[in-house]
């Protein structure tokens, strides 16, 4: 997928990774610079210490030479010959040290060179002849040419030296400043890279963690019955996808909600409108024949002659049982659809359940005016079944029923000091109000702990309730 979260991820991770490397690639650089730095220092001090040493060769074989010639002593000789035995080592290593710099190279020779020369050409030639004869080596002419000698050689010296103290002090220079780029470099790189992580993670986190955090919130919400939610658009690759997703899913899943809701409605409303026909029928049809015909018989019976008695006796049982069906059939119908619900609204229709509940029921209506049909119906119907519990199952003292309009629709309550223990079995009655409730988008819930009684509690929006 062009711009899929792989993709990114790999070019964000490759980008870091290149940027990273190529920290460490400078800073591995500069400590290599700084290494060779260091070590061309540490060559001059090097350089330096030899060069010393190779002056005080020379040095002390004229001071060996010198005290020979003066006091004829042959010990005096020692040191001018440990000198000379030393002097080729430490003037190849001298020469070796600087061999990379023509000058000092050229500067060294000279110097060996001279020394070589003094000590073939001056020394050893003295030596002989003071061995033959003293006096002669002590001429003034003799001591002043080994002085010219030796100036010359120093001096060479000193030539050398100073080049090399100031190519060391430019080396210890460069030394440091290499230094101080590595040290540079290292924070500039160790900073960098931290900020890259840091941005990174920032990058990962707005990218992918935190779309997938809210989804799995939102999805938490929708799974809780909240259909309502949606996830903010505009995420790219499978983020995008996966909050376009959601929100079909959420959406159609809330469609699906109202769609059922109406249905469950029409289904209540159909089922009412069918008892409230049937009612009607069996009062204006069926009752009245039956009415009619109980005053037929008691017209009959009342035309007979009084004797015999046995058919008027007969006439009058049977117009008297006719009248008690006629009352079982009213009250039969009433059970159906309550026509004083639909005549004078919730209050007398209650009152009159009350009244033939075979448990005391205390009444609290405060339902100022008429509600939608529905939403009468379906409370008429929760506190009858309510109160037929009481009477079946609750082996109660006495029943509360409590109704109260507010802006929200009705509320209603009923209560009784029963046995407790109600739980909503599939296809009881319990179920059935559930049904009729959440059909009307109401909600309703028992709370029945055994030995304390059962409270029903049901809130009914009436806002929208279509009266029809
Ligand atoms: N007020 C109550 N007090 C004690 N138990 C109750 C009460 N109401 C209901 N119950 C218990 O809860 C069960 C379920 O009640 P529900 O009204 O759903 O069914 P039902 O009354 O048994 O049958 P139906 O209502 O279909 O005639 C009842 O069987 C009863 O055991
Ligand atoms: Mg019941």
């Amino acid at each position: 997928m062009k711009g899929g979260l792989t993709r990114r991820t790999v070019v964000a991770s490759g980008l870091l990774a290149l940027i990273v490397g190529a920290a460490f690639a400078t800073l591995l650089f500069t400590v290599a610079e700084l290494r060779e730095a260091e070590r061309r220092a540490s060559q001059s001090q090097e350089v330096l210490v030899v060069a010393n040493r190779l002056e005080r060769l020379i040095v002390d074989a004229e001071t060996g030479l010198r005290g020979f010639v003066i006091t004829e002593q042959p010990n005096f000789l020692e040191p001018w010959h440990a000198a000379h035995a030393a002097f080729p080592e430490q003037a190849a290593t001298l020469e070796r040290l600087v061999a990379d710099n023509p000058d000092q190279q050229a500067r060294a020779q000279r110097i060996v060179q001279a020394a070589e020369s003094y000590h073939q050409d001056y020394a050893v030639p003295l030596v002989e002849s003071a061995q033959r004869d003293p006096a002669s080596a002590r001429t003034v002419a003799a001591t002043e040419a080994g002085k010219r000698r030796l100036d010359a050689i120093r001096a060479e010296f000193d030539r050398f030296v100073a080049t090399e103290d100031d190519l060391a002090a430019g080396r210890q220079a460069h030394s440091d400043a290499v230094t101080n780029r590595a040290v540079a470099a290292a924070a500039a790189g160790l900073a960098g890279s931290v900020l890259l992580i840091v941005l990174f993670a920032a990058y990962l986190n707005r990218a992918i963690v935190s779309p997938v955090r809210l989804a799995a919130s939102m999805a938490g919400r929708l799974a809780d019955g909240d259909l309502g939610v949606r996830l903010p658009e505009g995420g790219r690759g499978e983020i995008g996808v996966l909050e376009r997703s959601f929100n079909t899913m959420a959406g159609s899943l809330q469609e699906s909600r109202v769609q059922l809701t109406r249905s469950r409605a029409r289904i209540v409303a159909a089922a009412d409108q069918a008892r409230r026909r049937i009612e009607r029928d069996l009062h204006d049809g069926t009752q009245q024949r039956l009415v009619s015909l109980v005053l037929n018989l008691r017209a009959a019976r009342a035309a007979l002659p009084a004797e015999p008695a046995e058919p008027r006796r007969q006439l009058a049982e049977i117009a008297d049982e006719l009248a008690s069906a006629t009352d079982d059939l009213r009250v039969l119908s009433r059970g159906i659809h309550p026509a004083s619900l639909s005549e004078g609204g919730l209050r007398p229709a209650l009152t009159a359940l009350a009244r033939r509940s075979a448990v005391p029921v205390e009444l609290d209506v405060d339902v100022p005016a008429r509600l939608p049909e529905p939403v009468e119906v379906a409370a008429f119907y929760v506190v009858s079944e309510a109160l037929t519990n009481v009477a079946k199952h609750a082996r109660a003292a006495s029943a509360h029923v409590e109704l109260r309009v507010s802006t929200d629709g009705l509320h209603l309550s009923v209560r009784d000091d029963g046995v407790g223990g109600a739980v909503p079995r599939p296809g009881s009655g319990l179920i059935g109000l559930i049904d009729r409730v959440e059909a009307l988008g109401g909600t309703i819930s028992v709370t029945s702990w055994t030995g304390q009684g059962t409270a029903l509690a049901a809130d009914l929006p009436v806002s929208g309730q279509d009266s029809s």
